[in-house]
């Protein structure tokens, strides 16, 4: 008898005691390959000693000070590192403790920007369909899983939603990717002008679509044409690399591949690897401002964001990423499994569409997890 309400209330889980590299164990000794790292989420497998050491020792030194007082040298840190190591512009970061409080914030922040240039009458969020991006209120209405979304209809803002980048299943026998790359593009400007350019706050798209197609990336070309349009428009771009981000796709943000910079990114899951929740908001530099220079605070807040332990979680997995140069890794196995895909797809085509449409492309798709080396100089 358990007094938790579970995922499914009929499901008895087994429990996990304990996990190292890519092992969990259960309570029974049961051992289980945790071979996508929960849902993408332990990009360093379990265990992984230095991100304990570092952990264990901020832990001595301090757990908690409330951000409306405090903040702490391990959060300034972190953002020092995210920022250098951010897309074009990226100068500010947001700290939450998960996906969808990175995917709230980012609407809520775009919707705010826009309050403090004096365009209130910007309202709509466009996103796309076969899309999640978390579950709380404003997240689950720009996502588009409609059995998650059904019961909760009354209850989530408008958003409207335009058609995933889906090549297997959405590009015509006689269209080129560009000219599929294309019809997507103008549907996406057609939205933003039925809507009237001047009412758009923000489009918001996974940039390789995680949980909802399965690891589909893009077409070469779609988001350089979707930023135009954003531009054009005066609208935010949103990417959400909550799943695809954090070096899942060989690169620090999948954004890289395509060649743009968002006016926001959420990440989460990868960032702290699963051993502490956190996630952030990272923003243009020009977001940051107009809020500076208007009224001076950004109208959302939690009492757990900037967690000094979750920070240091984070500092730690980012400093081994780089210091064990995991996402050549990354891109090694990424093409390993492309190639293997590809050769699957000769026999059986359709078991090789998902994972190998995002690796086909060179966006590869795997756990970073790798021989362990030195530990970090601190
Ligand atoms: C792309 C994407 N966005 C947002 C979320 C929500 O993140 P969380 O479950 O941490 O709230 C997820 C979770 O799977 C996700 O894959």
């Amino acid at each position: 008898m358990t007094h938790i309400l579970h995922r499914q209330t009929g499901h008895s889980y087994p429990v996990a005691a304990s996990a190292q590299g890519v092992i969990i164990r259960d309570s029974a000794g049961k051992e289980y390959i945790d071979a996508s790292g929960g849902a993408a989420v332990s990009c360093l497998g379990h265990g992984h000693p230095d991100v304990l050491a570092a952990m264990h020792e901020q832990l001595d030194r301090l757990a908690y000070a409330h951000t409306s007082f405090f903040t702490s040298q391990v959060a300034e840190a972190l953002a020092d590192d995210l920022i250098a190591h951010a897309p074009r512009g990226i100068g500010r970061v947001f700290y939450v403790s998960g996906g969808s409080e990175a995917v709230e914030a980012a609407l809520k922040l775009a919707r705010q920007y826009f309050v403090e240039r004096g365009e209130l009458e910007r309202r709509y969020i466009v996103a796309r369909y076969q899309s999640y991006h978390g579950i709380t209120l404003g997240a689950l209405a720009v996502g588009s899983r409609e059995w998650q979304r059904q019961q909760f209809g009354p209850l989530l803002i408008e958003t409207h939603h335009v058609s995933p980048v889906y090549e297997y299943r959405g590009r015509r026998a006689d269209e080129m990717p560009q000219a599929y790359s294309e019809r997507l593009a103008r549907e996406l400007e057609a939205k933003i002008e039925e809507l009237g350019g001047g009412n758009v706050i923000a489009f918001v798209a996974e940039t390789v679509v995680g949980a909802t197609l399965g690891a589909v990336a893009a077409v070469p070309g779609y988001f350089g044409r979707v930023r135009e349009i954003c531009d054009r428009h005066g609208v935010l771009l949103i990417l959400d690399e909550v799943m695809c981000g954090m070096g899942r796709t060989g690169t620090l943000h999948a954004c890289e591949q395509e060649g743009i910079s968002p006016d926001l990114i959420a990440i989460a899951k990868g960032l702290g690897g699963g051993y502490a929740p956190i996630g952030a908001l990272l923003m243009q530099e020009k977001i940051f401002a107009t809020i500076a220079k208007g009224s001076g605070a950004f109208q959302h807040s939690h009492t757990y964001m900037g967690h000094p332990l979750a920070c240091t979680a984070a500092l730690a997995v980012q400093q081994v990423i780089r210091r064990d140069d995991l996402l050549a890794n990354v891109r090694r196995q990424g093409s390993h499994l492309a190639r293997r895909c590809a050769s699957v797809s000769a026999i059986m085509p359709s078991l090789a569409t998902c994972a190998g449409a995002a690796c086909f492309r060179g966006s590869n798709w795997c756990t970073i997890a790798a021989p362990r080396s030195r530990s970090i100089q601190r």
